[in-house]
């Protein structure tokens, strides 16, 4: 008989948690106006919201904190840390921040100004939000195929090369570079192959055009590249980590997912231009060059995570994880965006609450209903989170509704799962019961999803 694939670690300290009841959990939803970001979580059972800083070190992370040097300039923590990236990506420099979306501040600042383009695929919403600040344009060059959930594809956050060429040419010196982001977290945790990265290189480099990997699940993009792409299946992560990044000029990378750590981030490349161009930025807006954001301990952490992470058995145990819920949702009949990603289920919620208009909020209507099942909380991606059109004000409805069901690192057991499907089954099963939604009762202006106050609708 075939071994099962084991977890590649043992637990040696745990964190009790608690089941509440229905009625504890619809008073809580209740009190915090039906938005799940509003929660205490001591109030959730199982949390899914994110799987940014959620993660469980090891013990070699936790030893590593110990003999964190906290000195001021020249930590030696630092150039442990620079020496893992280094190794891992080819960068030289290295500039560290509190996290992913300080180093978009950083480098943006010195890259992005008024009127820029800069093309990608699905930008994550700081990304974007750092480039249109700067009244510059995202433009969105994902493949198709994204966009419909049930296509069983396996490297759907894919760029659209035929896209992004028309805009190179299209837009000129308006590009200041492109971005790819890997995994596609939008697109659902979806990789982007080997090939397509070397395609968009070759692009970048044909039009003069730097190209930046927004790194913050890079090693679950070399897991699946090894395991679904011809010609890697002999390579190891490193290897494969390796190559990815020969095809870029630098990145950007929120460490508390593939870091393996709580908080942290860090921008690498080799362009010296771009070194000192966000140099000028680092030190004002997150600190001198040697912690810019980060404590000498966490430094040294999170070169251990680096390394860790990028051992196959790590990555192969987790991925795993977030199959074994794909799986059990096949089973249950419930929707998700195919093939399963590397970090999360995005539940089609669209097709599950079809009753519900897309005014009430599908997704959102879905993410409450699982949390008062089972105190499990996801995390709408949809058209909460979508915001409203800058100039119409009119909401936007133009893209997917999705239930983001994010799997922390090395935190939850496989029966988490289990109750985690078993919950979404039984709202599944009742889903025609379910017709109406939620009304916005208030909001921001930008990124209303933290913060917005919503009604049911009767
Ligand atoms: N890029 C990607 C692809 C991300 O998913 C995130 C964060 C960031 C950048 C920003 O990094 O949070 O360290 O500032 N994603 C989290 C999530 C918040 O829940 O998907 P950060």
């Amino acid at each position: 008989m075939e071994l099962p694939l084991a977890e590649a670690w043992k637990i040696k300290m745990v964190e009790p948690i608690r089941c509440s009841t229905r009625a504890e959990r619809e008073r809580w939803i209740e009190q915090a106006h039906y938005n799940l970001f509003q929660l205490p979580a001591d109030q959730v059972y199982i949390d899914c919201l994110t799987d940014s800083g959620t993660g469980a070190m090891s013990d070699r992370q936790w030893a590593a904190m110990m003999t964190g040097d906290e000195s001021y300039a020249g930590s030696r923590s630092f150039y442990e840390l620079r020496d893992v990236i280094t190794r891992l990506t080819g960068f030289k420099y290295v500039i560290p921040t509190h996290q992913g979306r300080a180093a978009e501040n950083v480098l943006f600042s010195h890259l992005v100004k008024e009127g820029d383009v800069v093309p990608g695929n699905s930008h994550f919403d700081t990304t974007k939000g750092h480039i249109e600040s700067r009244k510059a344009t995202a433009l969105d060059c994902t493949v198709a195929e994204a966009r419909d959930t049930q296509l069983e594809l396996p490297f759907k956050g894919n760029v659209d090369i035929k896209l992004l060429e028309e805009a190179l040419r299209k837009h000129g010196d308006r590009v200041s570079f492109v971005i790819v982001t890997i995994t596609n977290n939008t697109a659902g945790g979806q990789p982007v192959s080997m090939e397509n990265l070397r395609q968009v290189s070759r692009l970048c480099r044909g039009y003069g055009k730097g190209l930046i990997l927004d790194s913050a699940r890079f090693a679950e993009n070399a897991y699946f590249i090894k395991t679904r792409e011809e010609g890697y299946a002999d390579k190891s992560i490193k290897e494969i980590t390796r190559e990815m990044f020969s095809y870029a000029d630098g990145m950007t990378m929120s460490a508390k997912k593939d870091g393996l750590v709580n908080m942290g981030g860090f921008i690498a490349t080799n362009r010296e231009d771009w070194y000192e161009g966000a140099k000028r930025f680092c030190i004002p807006f997150e600190g001198y060059l040697t912690y810019g954001g980060m404590n000498g301990r966490d430094m040294a952490a999170l070169a251990v995570g680096l390394d860790e992470n990028t051992e196959y058995d790590n990555l192969a145990t987790r991925i795993r994880q977030v199959q074994l819920l794909g799986s059990l949702l096949d089973e249950y009949g419930v929707p998700y965006q195919r093939p399963a990603g590397g970090h999360a289920i995005f539940v089609d919620a669209s097709k599950v609450l079809t009753q519900v208009p897309k005014e009430e909020f599908p997704a959102q209507t879905l993410a409450v209903e699982l949390y008062k099942e089972a105190g499990v909380r996801g995390c709408e991606i949809g058209y909460i989170l979508a915001d409203r059109d800058p100039v119409t004000r009119e909401n936007r409805f133009g893209g997917l509704d999705l239930l983001r069901l994010c799997i922390p690192r090395r935190v939850y057991t496989d029966n988490h799962i289990a109750v985690i499907a078993a919950a979404l089954k039984n709202v599944f099963d009742r889903r025609n019961e379910i017709t109406r939604g939620y009304e916005i009762t208030w909001e921001t202006e930008l990124m209303r999803h933290f913060t917005v106050q919503l009604k049911p609708l009767q």
